[in-house]
């Protein structure tokens, strides 16, 4: 077993510990998630004893607009000497030249932040604060793609799309780059195609940064076959975008091209068991568990309902799909989802400090 390999296995240890049965992650598909990206670099350190993966930008990453100073971290549970395990972590970024160190908001959301429920989470939290952190707050929302809430949700959003004239096309799943397709069915609702060029000048305009870089990630990718996206047509424009994705037939799942799972690493594990705690988790493979997101729409367009258009029309093709339960991963905005039935299943405080000062 790698050094990596080794780190991740003894952070996910604290993780599913603090998590419940609910909330497992699996090694496998978290080291294969870690290592499949080219834009950061994760490695695992100890800390004041306490195991932590550590995000640096690659040289991939820094291409693509990262910053080359800052240090992300992960923490996953079993934190005991809050001051001891600041002093390393000042240390280490002392050592490797980096001055804005981050709890959470990672590339890939691999590390999302302090769990509230870890022991002396809050502490931690306190500490930060008194030091002039900024913090913020985030969370992973978990419902069912086939519940009252969301099927009337599905049908509001597709009538008032109807009523409009607005179209939610799917992006063609690229089957090109696919050495073979994959064996399950595209979903049966797909109404038209656009350009991935078009998605990608959307997004280069409407929200440059971490989900610009993400879908070009995705786009170069040969093994998203479970991952596509979804535009909301106005008047032939691009007026927002979401990305979805599901688990897909267990047999294949055993397929490693098509196990890009972007968000649903956190779902729920025990179908039916949502507000269960506790006992061996299920074999999650037995599941074909999804996620929602990111989701966006144009600046110049929001506030007049193509948000409820593009959620009704990604929720109705994870329900075509076949898919139970349906995570939204790393959210901070509660109140657009409040519709859809949704629960929240963990909170994770979030923490920036701008500037690492040597006096620190
Ligand atoms: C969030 C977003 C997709 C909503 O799209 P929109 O077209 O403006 O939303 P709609 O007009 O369809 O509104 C849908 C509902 O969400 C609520 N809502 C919309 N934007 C919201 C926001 N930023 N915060 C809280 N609630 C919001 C609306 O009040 C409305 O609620 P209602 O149905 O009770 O009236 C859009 O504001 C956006 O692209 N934001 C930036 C990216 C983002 O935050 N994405 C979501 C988190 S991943």
């Amino acid at each position: 077993m790698s050094e990596l390999d080794s780190g991740i296995a003894d952070c996910l240890r604290s993780w599913n510990h603090f998590s419940g049965s609910r909330l497992q992650i699996q090694a496998a598909d978290l080291g294969w998630n870690l290592k499949a990206q080219k834009l950061v670099n994760y490695e695992a350190r100890k800390l004041a004893g306490i195991p932590v993966l550590v995000a640096t930008a690659s040289a991939e990453g820094l291409a693509a607009g990262l910053s080359a100073h800052s240090l992300w971290l992960s923490l996953w549970g079993e934190l005991q000497k809050t001051g001891e395990f600041i002093d390393e972590l000042y240390q280490l970024a002392r050592a490797s030249q980096k001055k804005r160190l981050v709890f959470g908001a990672d590339e890939f959301h691999f590390l999302p932040g302090i769990p509230t429920n870890i022991p002396k989470g809050r502490e931690l939290i306190r500490h930060l604060r008194e030091h002039q952190w900024t913090l913020g707050e985030v969370f992973d929302l978990v419902g069912r793609a086939g519940s009252q809430a969301a099927l009337r949700y599905i049908d509001e959003g597709e009538e008032l799309a109807k009523d409009r004239g607005w179209t939610v096309a799917a992006l063609p799943v690229a089957s090109a780059e696919v050495a073979e397709p994959p064996t399950w069915a595209a979903p049966p609702t797909l109404s038209g195609e656009f350009e991935l060029d078009e998605l990608d000048r959307f997004l280069h305009q409407e929200f440059p940064g971490r989900w610009h870089r993400e879908f070009n990630f995705w786009r170069g990718r040969h093994d998203t076959a479970c991952a596509r996206w979804l535009g909301l047509w106005i008047k032939r424009k691009l007026a927002g975008f979401v990305r979805i994705a599901h688990r897909g037939d267990p047999e294949v799942q055993s397929d490693r091209r098509s196990r890009w799972i972007p968000g649903a690493l956190r779902l729920p594990l025990a179908a039916g068991n949502l507000t269960g705690e506790g006992g061996a988790p299920p074999d999650d493979r037995a599941f074909n568990d999804g996620c929602l997101g990111p989701i966006g729409v144009a600046k110049a367009l929001r506030g007049c309902g193509a948000g409820r258009v593009l959620l009704a029309g990604a929720l109705s093709r994870l329900n075509n799909l076949g898919v139970d339960h349906v995570c939204i991963d790393w959210t901070d905005n509660e109140s657009f989802y409040k519709h859809l039935g949704f629960e929240r299943v963990r909170t994770y405080r979030t923490a920036f400090l701008s500037t690492l000062k040597s006096t620190l």
